[in-house]
């Protein structure tokens, strides 16, 4: 792993930066197994820390983690070190995030195609412009988001059930599903925001009630099994997640718990909404039978639940949710409702290619 630095003064620290001390390029990510309780840095020199922080999960999240794959290309061409095979090392630090392969096929189809003199440069510029490609995808995606909300739940004073984190935490700008949230909050829409906790890492808990009391929204969190009752109880008027992987038939792989939430929603008649940029799509994946779902250690369970020693558990970090239980899968270039192989294609059509 990284080094860790504390910041002395109360800056703000972004969810990850590329800098340049005199000792040489960093990548500098906010340690997000630390918040909500500590802010800290982890300054990354070379890919293997990298590697240590994605795996670790100080730095998660699907977009989020294309960007930090692609300046990691950029790191170990900018340090010298063999660039293919730190790509190598990147793509494969967690294998559901789609966008993570991406992020590190991108920046390095633009290493290769360059001058060798020019090559490293020519990475970081990739990684930047991934970096702002995806800031502009989620400001994009919260103003398809407002638009879809005020279709499904006309009258405003929205109910937001969410599941995971989505946020500025997880991308090059506001977030996924948290930037929909954001946005019907600024404008004065939001009456409240459901936040499951999200077993077992709790990234709900730690992280979205992070964001969400940053932002001043009103929100409530609840146990994860508590969702039925909130459901019953006709306290939700849609549900908002992210995705980590798409599948061309709209099978959406995210956190695991995310399918339940879908079957629940569809029971209700609750609209299901996934919040996702296109870089999330994964065409040549068929269907959700098709994505590799990360499998994690025992322990992130056991510890938490108290368990007795030696106990096995099953830990897979994500769910598979069928396109059918989908309302809508909002993206950068418009909404996908009802979700069809065909829209999916169609909004996909034209965005920019990982091979250069
Ligand atoms: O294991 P994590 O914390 O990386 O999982 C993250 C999620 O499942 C998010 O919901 C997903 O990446 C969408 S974020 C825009």
């Amino acid at each position: 792993m990284g080094d860790h630095v504390t910041r002395p003064d109360d800056a703000a620290i972004p969810t990850l930066c590329w800098e340049e001390p005199p000792d040489g390029p960093v990548l500098v990510l906010l340690d997000q197994t630390r918040l909500p309780h500590e802010e800290v840095e982890l300054v990354c020199t070379d890919v293997q820390a990298l590697v240590g922080a994605i795996s670790s999960l100080a730095v998660r999240g699907a977009p989020v983690l294309g960007i930090a794959g692609a300046y990691g290309v950029a790191l170990a061409a900018a340090r010298g070190y063999d660039v293919e095979e730190a790509a190598e090392l990147l793509a494969q630090a967690r294998p559901t995030a789609v966008n993570l392969a991406y992020g590190v096929r991108r920046a390095v189809a633009a290493y290769r195609a360059a001058d060798p003199d020019r090559a490293p440069a020519v990475a970081l510029a990739e990684a930047r412009a991934l970096h702002a490609e995806d800031a502009a995808a989620s400001a994009a995606m919260a103003a398809h988001g407002q638009r879809l909300l005020a279709e499904l739940a006309p009258g405003g004073g929205y109910r937001l059930l969410t599941h995971c984190n989505t946020g500025a935490l997880v991308s090059g700008g506001e977030g996924t599903a948290f930037g929909v949230v954001l946005a019907a909050h600024r404008a004065g829409e939001l009456r409240r925001l459901w936040v499951d906790e999200t077993r077992p890492l709790l990234q709900g808990s730690r992280l979205t009630a992070y964001e969400a009391a940053r932002a001043g929204m009103p929100y409530t969190l609840l146990a994860d099994n508590a969702a039925g009752s909130l459901f019953t109880a006709g306290e939700v008027d849609a549900v908002l997640v992210g995705a980590d992987r798409i599948a061309a038939d709209g099978s959406t792989a995210n956190k695991v718990g995310t399918y339940p939430l879908a079957v629940l929603a569809a029971y209700h008649h609750v609209p299901f909404v996934v919040v996702a940029p296109t870089t999330t799509v994964d065409l040549a994946t068929p269907d959700g039978a098709g994505i590799e779902v990360e499998q994690r250690p025992a322990g992130e369970v056991t510890e938490l639940a108290r368990a007795p020693l030696g106990a096995q558990a099953y830990n897979p970090a994500f769910d598979v949710t069928p396109a059918e239980l989908i309302t809508a899968i909002v993206t950068e270039n418009g909404t996908v409702s009802p979700v069809t192989a065909d829209g999916l294609a169609a909004v996909c059509a034209g965005r920019k290619s990982s091979t250069g």
